[in-house]
């Protein structure tokens, strides 16, 4: 089962659908366990897709019983909810999509943080788990139109080859997404700031744009 801590929000959301439509199982997780259930039961009422398996609950449930959990909070919340949790996510492959920025007037910067990328960050909290920094550059809006074709990679970084491989392949679940191996989890920091940049080109465009990489 793939757990999303924090997967109430648009982008755990996003990624619950699609990954649900190619065949995993999901649960939801939230500070508040009916909170979690009641976005699985939104999830399930989607119509036209085909029949997924979403369930939801609390965040405690998410770590205790994912096999992979996503972290999908914003980055106020992060450090602690690692915190909270890293006895339970202790031999996981934990997948970090959490980007540093703010908005202030009408303007985003990125914040900030300690180690030199946030999913640094959340290795040196979660010594015992397999971190992956990946889908930070995936439009929680795009993932949650079901039928809608992405048209974009995901680079995926992690200090561990197997984990990188095995996430490259789940994001490769995702109709339209191509895995891109982004080296180890230092080189995350890049592709969390880029993402800050991208919510400006959308402004500019109106549109969710997404990065694809050339040459390989
Ligand atoms: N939105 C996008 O397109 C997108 C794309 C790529 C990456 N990301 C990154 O993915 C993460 C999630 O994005 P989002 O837009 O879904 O975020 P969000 O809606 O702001 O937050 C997601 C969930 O986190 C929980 N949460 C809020 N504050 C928290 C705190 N202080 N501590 C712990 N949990 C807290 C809430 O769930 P409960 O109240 O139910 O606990 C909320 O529904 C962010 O770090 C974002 O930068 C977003």
């Amino acid at each position: 089962m793939i757990s999303i801590i924090g997967g109430t929000g648009p982008e755990g959301q996003g990624l619950a659908l699609r990954l649900a439509m190619a065949g995993e199982q999901i649960f939801i997780g939230s500070r508040e366990e009916s909170r979690g259930k009641e976005i699985a039961e939104q999830i399930l009422e989607i119509k036209n897709i085909p029949p997924i398996t979403v369930n939801g609950g609390s965040n405690l449930q998410a770590a205790k019983h994912g096999e992979i959990v996503i972290i999908a909070t914003p980055y106020a919340g992060h450090k602690q909810t690692l915190i909270d949790y890293a006895k339970l996510l202790k031999n996981n492959i934990v997948i970090d999509v959490v980007v540093p920025f703010s908005f202030s007037k009408g303007q985003i910067s990125t914040l900030p943080v300690s180690e030199v990328s946030v999913a640094e960050e959340a290795q040196e909290i979660l010594k015992e788990s397999k971190v992956v920094g990946a889908f930070h550059n995936v439009s929680a809006e795009d993932l949650l139109i079901p039928n809608k074709m992405m048209d974009c990679d995901v680079i995926i970084c992690s200090n561990d080859q197997n984990s990188t491989n095995k996430v490259i392949e789940l994001a490769e679940k995702i109709g339209g997404l191509r895995g891109i191996d982004g080296g180890k989890l230092h080189n995350s920091r890049y592709v969390e700031d880029f993402t800050a940049h991208f919510i400006n080109i959308n402004k500019i465009y109106k549109t969710h744009s997404s990065i694809k990489i050339s040459g390989i």
